[in-house]
């Protein structure tokens, strides 16, 4: 594939980006909508600027094809092909972002190793899970979920975790039973997207919803919004959990969570 067209990183920092928004999307899951989200978070921030940048790590590549489709004359996104490295070759991945990089979209691939989940997050202000309706992805769903909870070692009560149901129908059985493990985890779901074509053809075209007509994407475009005024909440989010005081933040969840995350008992 050619990346001719995507704004490479040439304006390099060494300096620690406190202030930076980095965004993990991850679900181990392929096909849950990851690069979907990713895209279209990147449209929103890019119309708003100044330009967002795109991690992508899954060697599938679709968000870097889809910013090799996206029009010259649309507002820029840079693209960062970090799966060309191995996650430990990208340990100091602030290095690898445009200086004036204030939204940064992280893109996961579909199998994430434990050393690479604590590489992923490391640093992140949110993170976003994807989730389909059926019952074999909210388990998956639910056991990614454990696994940051334990593994990444993401305190909940650090709010940067959430997720966005994806192609669904609200009063389906399954979602009803994603939505009661989530809330005892007290784990929002931000965001319900449709299934929609709209979706398939923005990534076909390179675009986001929010740049297409308006008139058609309006209800898509709503959900898209809710996700981006969680996101740009971060700053109060992290401001809130720092006055947690030590003496709350015993960890409250052990393996009763990986067990919950079966469904056995949520
Ligand atoms: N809400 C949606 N409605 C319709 N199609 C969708 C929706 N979300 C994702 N898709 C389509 O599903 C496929 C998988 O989505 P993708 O974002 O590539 O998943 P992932 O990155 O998690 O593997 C893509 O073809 C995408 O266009
Ligand atoms: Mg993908």
């Amino acid at each position: 594939m050619s990346f001719a067209g995507i704004s490479f990183v040439h304006m390099l920092t060494s300096q620690k980006r406190d202030n930076l928004n980095k965004i993990v999307i991850l679900n181990p899951k392929g096909g849950c909508g990851k690069s979907t989200l990713a895209t279209n978070l990147a449209a929103c921030y890019a119309q708003r600027g100044p330009a967002p940048a795109i991690m992508d790590y899954d060697p599938q590549a679709s968000t870097m094809a889809w910013l090799d489709r996206r029009p010259a004359e649309l507002p820029a996104v840079n693209g960062i092909a970090a799966y060309k490295k191995s996650m430990h070759a990208t340990r100091s991945w602030q290095l690898r972002v445009p200086s004036d990089t204030v939204n940064l979209l992280v893109d996961s691939p579909a199998s994430i190793g434990h050393d690479d989940l604590r590489e992923l997050t490391r640093d992140s202000t949110s993170i976003l899970v994807p989730v389909l309706p059926s019952s074999m992805d909210i388990h998956a769903a639910s056991r990614c979920i454990a696994d940051l909870l334990l593994i990444a070692k993401i305190d909940r009560r650090d709010r940067k975790l959430a997720v966005v149901a994806n192609r669904t129908r609200k009063n389906t059985k399954s979602f009803g039973k994603l939505m009661r493990f989530l809330d005892s985890l007290g784990i929002p779901i931000i965001a319900v997207l449709r299934d929609s074509q709209n979706f398939v053809h923005a990534a076909e075209q390179g675009v986001g919803l929010c740049e297409m007509q308006p008139s058609r994407v309006k209800q898509d475009v709503e959900q898209i919004d809710n996700v981006v005024r969680w996101l740009d909440a971060w700053p109060e989010r992290r401001r809130d959990s720092a006055a947690v005081t030590s003496v709350n933040r015993k960890p409250k969840f052990g393996r009763s969570l990986l067990r919950r995350a079966q469904f056995g008992s949520a």
